[in-house]
């Protein structure tokens, strides 16, 4: 059986773009694959957090992970900071990286922005990081949205330099981006993605918005003034980003949709998106409630931890022998 490893940031609202690109791609794949979904709680502190609300935001993801449809006896879930060979095997990747190809990523440029002298160290050295989360577990396939493309052809080229050097440990990853959904645009700025951090929550639906309010953030979605339902990323990023999402949710084609809407207007459009996204959300936003507050939130996440541990820390053991930093020989 191949193995599946992906991972998500605590560090705010989880939305309809971490939905279609990564979470409702990891519920299909559970059955055929061996997986770990982590909760990645020590990327969330390159930036400052606030205790209280981390603390929150640890359980709340953990609680939509299974809301969406995981199975905790096919999948392995936990937390990054409960399995310490993370951030062992993150040291070694950061010596195995370079400063250049770090400040090349396009996420460290933007995160960095604005910050002057302050900019934290730890977002520089998140890739290699997230490199250690991937390589622990012999992992096959990584399933991500595309902004994690930089970061996963970094990972492949840190896993190679690797293995040149002290032999073929490691397994070199292939990213899985799906078909619809893999870049969910703001509905406010459809030329920006849909992000977690925005300021302006019209800009994204959370997965527990209510559903007048995502009715009321679709309706006000940013389109143009042609009023042709039609596919173009360039000219309509509005237009497009809701069929997107229309396609991601329902499986239907783009051109099936374009067709099925010609001649109608973009509030017939909106109105329809709206349904399907509140129907979607229902039975996870459900699941949801009662899980929050449950034991046995806390049950999967300790038993995730402990088979976590024992494959991260047999494959650490093997890098720390061959690299020569264990007074035992592989
Ligand atoms: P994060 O927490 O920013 O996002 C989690 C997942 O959601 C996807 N995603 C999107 N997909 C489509 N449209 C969007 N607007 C959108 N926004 C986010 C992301 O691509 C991601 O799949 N670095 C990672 C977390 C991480 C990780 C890992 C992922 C740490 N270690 C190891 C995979 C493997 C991140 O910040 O994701």
């Amino acid at each position: 059986m191949k193995t599946i490893f992906s991972g998500i940031q605590p560090s705010g609202i989880i939305t309809l773009g971490n939905y279609l690109g990564a979470l409702k791609q990891f519920v299909e794949l559970q059955q055929d694959y061996r997986c770990y979904f982590c909760i990645v709680n020590q990327h969330a502190i390159t930036v400052p957090q606030e205790p209280a609300q981390l603390r929150q935001n640890i359980r709340r993801l953990a609680a939509l992970y299974l809301a969406a449809g995981l199975d905790p006896q096919q999948v392995t879930l936990f937390v990054q900071s409960e399995v310490p060979a993370h951030a062992k095997l993150g040291w070694i990747m950061m010596c195995t990286a370079y400063v250049g190809e770090l400040e090349r990523m396009t996420q460290y440029k933007d995160k960095s922005q604005g910050r002057g002298e302050a900019i934290p160290g730890g977002l520089l050295v998140y890739p290699p990081l997230m490199t250690a989360d991937i390589l622990l577990y012999d992992t096959d396939f990584v399933p991500v949205g595309d902004d994690q493309k930089q970061h996963l052809e970094l990972t492949r080229d840190l896993a190679e330099r690797f293995n040149r050097r002290y032999g073929p440990l490691f397994q070199v990853p292939e990213i899985r981006i799906p078909r619809s959904g893999a870049r969910i645009m703001s509905l406010q700025e459809p030329t920006k993605k849909m992000s977690k951090s925005d300021p302006n929550p019209g800009g994204y639906i959370g997965l527990l918005d209510e559903p007048d309010t995502i009715v009321k953030k679709i309706k006000r979605a940013q389109t143009d003034s042609d009023n042709i339902i039609r596919y173009d990323r360039e000219q309509k990023p509005g237009i497009s980003n809701l069929l997107s999402i229309y396609s991601s949710l329902s499986g239907k084609a783009l051109e099936q949709i374009e067709q099925e809407y010609s001649g109608k207007g973009y509030g017939s459009l909106k109105s329809d998106l709206a349904e399907l996204v509140v129907q979607a959300l229902a039975p996870l936003q459900q699941r949801y409630h009662e899980l929050i507050d449950s034991q046995e939130l806390d049950q999967i996440l300790d038993q995730g931890a402990a088979r976590a541990n024992e494959a991260a820390n047999r494959k650490l053991l093997e890098v720390e022998q061959v690299m020569g930093l264990s007074r035992k020989s592989f």
